[in-house]
């Protein structure tokens, strides 16, 4: 089951039209494209249909059965067999499957998160995979440096050559080593990508393991976009506001901020039992509430010391991108929220 809000979303196209995310695609095109930078020149994919088998999407990858990233409380499923893809690597078998031996592939990707100003349930993301003959990658070393360096041109061509990078090890079921690359801005170190190896039993199973070794990453678009032209809040790249499109329309532009609505705020208070899952809740905001969702915050978590039970406090705030907003308005769909969450298991208050 598929909800109304997030199905209207599929097909929007956002890496086709005018806007950021499209620049930030032309970028990484353009450095993949051009052999000098990688030895290769990676074929340009992307597919439009989301809907990709459980197989695809998790099995193929390797990914345990009992992963949370399978749950339904993190995860858009269709039915017992397909999902909205949670993210790009869902392609990496196919194409290689199809004799990709360089690619990237660029897709919407669905998952069920917290409401934030850097998260939503749709966002895009770029796979980028490189096989290469095993003979000549003949250490382990080799490959590593090649991604290595390749992903540190990727981000020096679209910050900059002074940007500084720092890796750290991390971990996915489908790569081994796994690396994430973080940036520094402004004092902070920003994680942007995660990468590595990819795991000989994938390569395997597309009959490419004798032949060849390879790697693979995965970037996010929006963080990217939102880092490079300064973009606040994560729902500005599903608005038709002119304002904003426009700053877009010649290329590059550092984002000037136009008049900010006033927030409405709405307490709520419940009391959780066991099986309550927070995305649950969230998922019920963003159902309801829509784009004039800007944040959902727990702001309060106690446990009563007597009877044990949690209770949870969390302030919703309405924003609309490009209007004012009623109190009248607001208090209908925070009425609607309350009685929706009286589905899940929790003691309203
Ligand atoms: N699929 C991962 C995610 O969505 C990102 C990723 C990590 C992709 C490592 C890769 C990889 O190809 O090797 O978080």
């Amino acid at each position: 089951m598929i909800p109304p809000n997030i199905e209207e979303k599929i097909g929007a196209r956002l890496l086709y039209k005018p806007g950021p995310l499209r620049l930030i695609k032309k970028k990484i095109e353009d450095y993949f494209s051009n052999y000098h930078n990688v030895g290769q020149a990676f074929a340009i994919m992307g597919s439009d249909d989301p809907y990709v088998s459980v197989q695809a999407n998790f099995d193929d990858l390797l990914i345990p059965e009992d992963h949370p990233s399978r749950a339904e409380t993190d995860t858009f499923y269709k039915d017992a067999k397909t999902v909205l893809r949670t993210h790009t690597s869902a392609h990496q078998i196919e194409l290689i499957n199809g004799g990709h031996l360089h690619f990237l592939t660029f897709g919407d990707c669905y998952r069920k998160d917290t409401v934030d100003s850097s998260h939503y349930p749709v966002f895009h993301q770029v796979e980028g995979v490189c096989l290469h003959p095993k003979h000549e990658w003949d250490t382990p070393e080799k490959a590593e440096k090649h991604l290595k360096t390749t992903l540190e041109g990727l981000v020096k061509h679209i910050f900059g050559p002074s940007i500084q990078i720092k890796w750290s090890t991390d971990y996915f079921p489908f790569t081994n080593p796994s690396w994430e690359m973080e940036i520094c801005l402004d004092d902070r170190w920003l994680e942007i990508l995660g990468c590595g190896i990819i795991h000989p039993d994938i390569l395997k199973r597309c009959g490419a393991d004798e032949y060849y070794t390879g790697w693979a990453f995965g970037i996010g678009l929006e963080r990217l976009a939102m880092i490079l032209y300064q973009i606040p809040d994560i729902r500005l790249f599903w608005t038709k506001d002119e304002r904003f499109l426009s700053q877009f329309a010649d290329g590059d532009a550092v984002f000037q901020p136009y008049s900010k609505h006033p927030p409405v705020y709405k307490d709520i208070s419940f009391w959780i039992e066991d099986a309550y899952h927070e995305n649950d809740f969230h998922a019920i905001v963003r159902n309801i509430g829509g784009d004039l969702i800007e944040e959902v915050k727990l702001i309060d978590n106690f446990t009563h010391p007597k009877h044990g039970k949690t209770n949870h406090t969390y302030r919703i705030t309405y924003r609309s991108m490009d209007r004012s907003l009623t109190n009248e308005e607001i208090n209908l769909l925070q009425d609607q929220i309350r009685k929706q969450t009286l589905q899940l298991p929790v003691g309203l208050r």
